[in-house]
């Protein structure tokens, strides 16, 4: 008995799901708890003391939070001026309770950052919190000094100005922390926005009338409402049993009889979700990571890993008398509940198409494999390529403006392995497949993250169009922390 107490908790945990995998598909919890069916044995629950981690349903009591746009500093011809302070503050996420959270010019979250293609922005970034944090920008084509990578710290108190221009197309990406190893605590705490690329392109859907973020992320509350990032981490990724959609617990969603778009970030540590509506009405994904997809594609489900984007149109005309409809996981956990009104809409409104082409050529994608990537491991013995993070040690090197094929392997370990999804930084990449295969339909358009299933395979057209050191890691935040990252000089 003794010694069974002294096992180290993870090898508990290990044998304890290896016992119970008869019977699941997947023997990682992350990936049981975020995409199929099966909700974790409360043994397990037990073992790694995390309490339940099942997502409540949202009640609905509480009209969604739409973020504000950020309002620039100044704007002169092409260049606008904006000012992003990371700072402390109290948020009231639970009634009459004030939670300790972090934000980007609010005490909770960020704002919208708008950004024009061809403009060039000059942004102040200021460190307000007392802990060394960096600004970066999830999914912008950038160079390496002002991608915000764990070299960029700014301490607390200082100050950093960066510019850049804006070099593609209408798209919603976004913004979170990059200091080495405490990427995942800050973004639990609430540091996370969203930067909205914006092209000449007539977008019919405004924003915040047809046009909703919806910033998915779940979170653990402590018995006094506080978000302790200790008690609530796990080596394996953070997940949590209260979902916040932009900050807000119970959210609902009141839209008219018309078509409205959502733009969904999974802005999770590390859960996994699997969206559909109650009523089976199909998703049109019209937008992934980068941008509009050259067709919609309609889904039943959609999948998003963590940083993962997709855009969807629910065309809320289609909904009966009396008819509930509501965003839910595949398990039927109810995200978000839309309360419909009567009115109907006043224009009918279609999305242009693209105007999204491929940059990359067919032979740039029929390349030989040029960079191997293996994703390994679990717990703090995640590993990219055998090896963990170095700040000074550059793994790989890229020509600036020139395709690789980068293939990237998710090896599976003895347990069978988990989802990692892998992101670079500065730059939009294509799928050219996956284990031999086209990629499916949703992410045939450009993409900076993607979900590699245990044992898959993917090749990836990359090129980076400035130079600079990037990132390369599992957006698993705690797998990142721990060193599932890898750099590039791009030169
Ligand atoms: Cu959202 Cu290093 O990334
Ligand atoms: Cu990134
Ligand atoms: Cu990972």
């Amino acid at each position: 008995m003794r010694k069974i107490i002294l096992l180290p908790l993870s090898l508990v945990f290990v044998l304890i799901l290896g016992a119970c995998s008869t019977n699941l598909n997947n023997m990682n919890p992350l990936h049981m708890m975020g995409t199929s069916d099966e909700r974790p044995g409360k043994s397990m629950m037990i073992m790694h003391g995390r309490g339940n981690t099942n997502i409540a349903d949202s009640t609905g009591e509480n009209e969604l939070n739409i973020p504000p746009v950020l309002k620039s500093d100044k704007e002169e011809g092409n260049d606008v001026y904006y000012t992003i302070e990371a700072q402390k503050g109290k948020t009231e996420i639970f009634e009459g309770t004030e939670t300790d959270t972090l934000g980007y010019n609010s005490s909770f979250l960020g704002p919208v950052v708008k950004l024009k293609k061809n403009q060039t922005a000059h942004i102040k970034l200021k460190n307000s919190l007392d802990e060394e944090t960096t600004f970066h920008w999830h999914g912008l084509i950038i160079g390496g000094k002002a991608d915000g990578g764990p070299h960029d710290v700014i301490k607390p108190g200082e100050e950093k100005n960066i510019t850049f221009k804006v070099q593609q197309e209408a798209s919603t990406l976004w913004f979170h922390p990059h200091p080495l190893e405490k990427t995942a605590k800050q973004v639990y705490e609430g540091l996370a926005g969203l930067m909205y690329i914006e092209d000449d392109m007539e977008n019919p859907y405004v924003y915040g009338e047809i046009d909703f973020p919806l910033i998915i992320q779940d979170r653990t509350f402590n018995d006094q409402k506080q978000l302790d990032y200790r008690f609530a981490q796990f080596p394996d990724g953070t997940i949590g049993n209260t979902l916040l959609i932009n900050g807000t617990l119970n959210p609902r969603l009141t839209v008219n009889k018309e078509k409205v778009r959502l733009r969904l970030l999974n802005g999770s540590n590390a859960r996994n979700y699997t969206f559909k509506l109650s009523n089976n009405l199909p998703l049109e994904q019209i937008a992934s990571d980068r941008g509009l997809l050259n067709e919609p594609v309609k889904l039943t489900e959609l999948q998003l890993t963590p940083a993962e984007r997709a855009e969807i149109i629910i065309d809320f005309s289609k909904v009966k008398e009396n008819e509930d409809v509501k965003l839910i996981m595949e398990d039927g956990t109810v995200l978000l509940p839309f309360k419909v009104t009567d009115e109907e809409s006043k224009v009918q409104v279609e999305i242009q198409k693209p105007q999204n082409p491929f940059t990359t050529t067919e032979e740039e994608m029929q390349k030989e494999v040029s960079k191997e990537i293996v994703l390994f491991g679990m717990m703090h013995h995640v590993t990219i390529n055998g090896k963990k993070f170095d700040i000074n040690r550059i793994d790989f090197t890229q020509k600036v403006g020139e395709t690789e094929v980068w293939e990237v392997y998710n090896k599976p370990d003895m347990m069978g392995g988990m989802i990692h999804p892998f992101h670079i930084h500065g730059t939009q990449f294509i799928v050219i497949s996956i284990n031999g295969e086209d990629p499916p339909e949703n992410l045939q358009g450009y993409k900076d993250t993607i979900a590699l299933n245990p044992g898959d395979k993917a090749k990836i057209a990359v090129k980076f169009e400035e130079k600079g050191v990037f990132m390369y890691h599992c957006h698993i935040l705690e797998h990142e922390d721990n060193g599932m990252m890898g750099q590039i000089k791009v030169e």
